[in-house]
């Protein structure tokens, strides 16, 4: 027996359109029928059809229903934090000098490598825990704080065993997230042991885990080159690219994105115009995080409105971690979506919803049209832009409930 039900009792519900880009549909007094956990009619509830009649109903208590948020950038298993290296910062301490003197990410990953499995699971399942509250159904998740191959692989068996526990998560494989220390600063020998040594042994220890690779390519950090040999290798072995690129500055990150055919390019605060219009003929989505601008307290935000007039479906994301950006929570994106990036409201939707489930190759999440996912969200407001315009409030949406009411 099929399990069927319609949500009813809706002030409204708002999604994006999945046949196309930019369109945000709204629907006053909405209903949503939904057969086995997924979308099979939606419309005005004056307009339900017949044959729903007799299903069982679910209250929404008036609220405006959203889909669920999907986050395509966390980095979200790590060890310890770096609040000790915070305070440097707020005292004019550069990101990148902490990262010279052998801090910033490298803290992090001296913290990670001691933590056990169980440590990574239980931090993580807290973690996505935070996320589900504020409204995130499925999100990426990276590796990149083990930089050898012991704490890359426990890092992927922690990802599945997240997964077992019935978490909605996409891994992605970043092991070439900073020069490892062991390689005394030879990015070259780092890049090649990534390629024909680590990568082939994380995927074959941990068949079905990964589904994506990346690399932070960054002056100081890999070269364009560099990257470009180890996303080859991940190809090889059926990982589809995702780049952090052009973070701190310009380094042709948007450019290899578009040449490998990489699912997204991330961070591009210092992205080309020729990157901008690569990243649109090759269907690369672009994948801003304003948290990360925020939290770094630079000046450069990604060029958002002139990425959606090349024709990129801009997607907006977390970059959830310890150092550049210790947010977990969407709806600061969303608003920093709006304010810095200026977005509409509705297009801040849409990259949180639609366009950033595209970037991880995922049709049924995003909206909430015939064969989506029911991952929908309850907000209680009056009106949803009231999501960004409280600019400080703590919005948590409803969930559906697990039983049906007649
Ligand atoms: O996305 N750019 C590299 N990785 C992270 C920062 C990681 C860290 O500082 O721990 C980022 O900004
Ligand atoms: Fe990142």
């Amino acid at each position: 027996m099929s399990d069927r039900r319609v949500l009813v009792n809706l002030r409204g519900l708002w999604t994006p359109d999945p046949a196309r880009t930019w369109a945000v549909d709204r629907i006053p007094d909405a209903a949503l029928a939904v057969v086995d956990g997924h979308v099979a009619w939606l419309g005005r509830a004056a307009d339900l059809p017949a044959a729903w009649a007799d299903a069982p109903r679910v209250d929404g208590g008036g609220a405006w229903a959203t889909p669920g948020f999907v986050d395509p950038h966390t980095h979200l298993l790590f060890g310890g934090n770096r609040t000790g290296e915070f305070n440097r910062r707020l005292q004019g301490v550069s990101y990148q000098q902490l990262a010279a003197e052998g801090g910033g990410i490298r803290e992090t990953v001296r913290a990670t490598r001691g933590a056990s499995l169980a440590e990574l699971v239980t931090a993580g399942e807290a973690r996505l825990r935070a996320f589900r509250e504020r409204g995130v159904v499925h999100l990426e998740a990276k590796t990149g704080y083990g930089l050898e191959l012991a704490t890359e692989g426990r890092l992927l068996a922690a990802y599945a065993e997240l997964r077992r526990r019935g978490w909605s998560l996409d891994v992605t494989l970043l092991p070439a997230h900073d020069l490892a220390p062991e390689f005394g600063g030879d990015a070259e020998a780092n890049a090649c042991a990534v390629a024909e040594d680590w990568l082939p042994k994380l995927v074959a220890g941990n068949p079905g885990v990964a589904r994506f690779c990346d690399v932070f390519v960054e002056t100081g950090v890999f070269s364009a080159a560099q990257g470009r040999r180890i996303f080859e290798a991940g190809k090889a072995l059926g990982l589809v690219p995702r780049v952090h690129a052009d973070e701190l500055s310009w380094t042709g990150g948007a450019e290899l994105a578009a040449e490998l055919g990489a699912a997204s390019a991330d961070h591009l605060m210092f992205c080309s115009e020729a990157g901008m219009a690569a990243m649109a003929a090759a269907n690369v989505t672009p994948v801003l995080l304003p948290g990360t601008t925020l939290f770094l307290g630079m000046h450069e935000w990604a060029p958002a409105r002139r990425m959606i007039e090349a024709g990129c479906r801009v997607a907006l994301a977390t970059d959830f971690n310890p150092g550049s950006c210790p947010c977990a929570d969407p709806l600061t994106i969303l608003r920093l979506g709006c304010l810095q990036l200026r977005l509409t409201f509705e297009e801040a939707l849409t990259a949180m919803t639609l366009h950033a489930a595209r970037s991880l190759r995922h049709a049924d999440l995003g909206h909430l049209h015939p064969g989506a996912r029911a991952e929908v969200l309850l907000w209680d407001v009056d009106d949803l832009l009231e999501l960004v315009y409280w600019v400080g409030e703590p919005f948590r949406p409803r969930y559906l409930p697990e039983t049906t009411q007649t």
